[in-house]
């Protein structure tokens, strides 16, 4: 399986992945380029997909619809299948609620595209207000090897990085994370997560000292995690 990732907008992240001449693109946001690349690498379009219906992921939909016999799923029904397949390869889904009621990670081996999520350098907004649902779908998502590649709705890399500094200024793999940081391919690995990214450090006890500073309760994984989101 091939994972070809495209910019658009200010931030987002768009991508298409494919396998034996089929392709599905998932937050297709950039689908001129995405319909160029398809051209020249002789692919055939086979799903329009998204990691949730927030608008800013979904706007190249309409765009690739056009395109004949392109199927769109919806993050529910894709949590419904379970997985899908490109060329002889499958691609599985799992839900992880939290940003969104309906936000969904793609698992493909060695790589999760985890749309707002898990970002690279920080993790999402909780829009959908059930912040121990969204706990359980980070748990879920940090439950795979560390190698694993992170593929993110956004490149907030910059500001995550800011943030993580001002809480753990003397953490030394935030020179290292930016070191790495390409915008051509904006990558992480949840080894390198584990390491930078404040809001799912919660079981890491050299972020204790700043989380006893937020007077909450941190009895648990899920306390320390809700402190630390006090300041997201
Ligand atoms: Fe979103």
């Amino acid at each position: 399986m091939e994972i070809k990732q495209f910019r658009y907008g200010d931030t987002n992240l768009a991508y298409l992945i494919y396998s034996g001449g089929e392709a599905a693109a998932i937050d297709g946001g950039a689908p001129e380029e995405i319909l160029d690349f398809i051209k020249t690498q002789n692919l055939r379009l086979k799903y329009v997909l998204n990691t949730h219906e927030h608008h800013d992921h979904t706007p190249g939909n309409e765009r690739l619809l056009k395109i004949n016999s392109v199927e769109f799923i919806a993050p529910a029904g894709l949590v419904k299948m379970k997985q899908f397949h490109l060329g002889d390869e499958s691609v599985e889904v799992f839900a992880t609620p939290g940003h969104t009621e309906d936000s969904i990670v793609f698992k493909h081996s060695g790589w999760l595209i985890t749309g707002d999520t898990l970002f690279n350098g920080t993790v999402g907004n909780c829009y959908s207000g059930d912040y121990e649902t969204y706990f359980n779908s980070l748990e879920k998502v940090l439950s795979f090897p560390p190698g694993t590649k992170i593929f993110a709705g956004h490149d907030i890399v910059d500001y995550s990085l800011g943030v993580a500094k001002k809480i753990d200024p003397e953490n030394q793999f935030l020179s290292l994370y930016r070191s790495k940081y390409d915008k051509n391919l904006v990558v992480s690995t949840l080894e390198m997560e584990l390491k930078v990214n404040p809001f799912i450090r919660f079981n890491d006890s050299k972020l204790d000292a700043y989380r006893s500073g937020l007077k909450m309760s941190l009895d648990t994984p899920y306390l320390r995690w809700r402190a630390m989101m006090s300041v997201h």
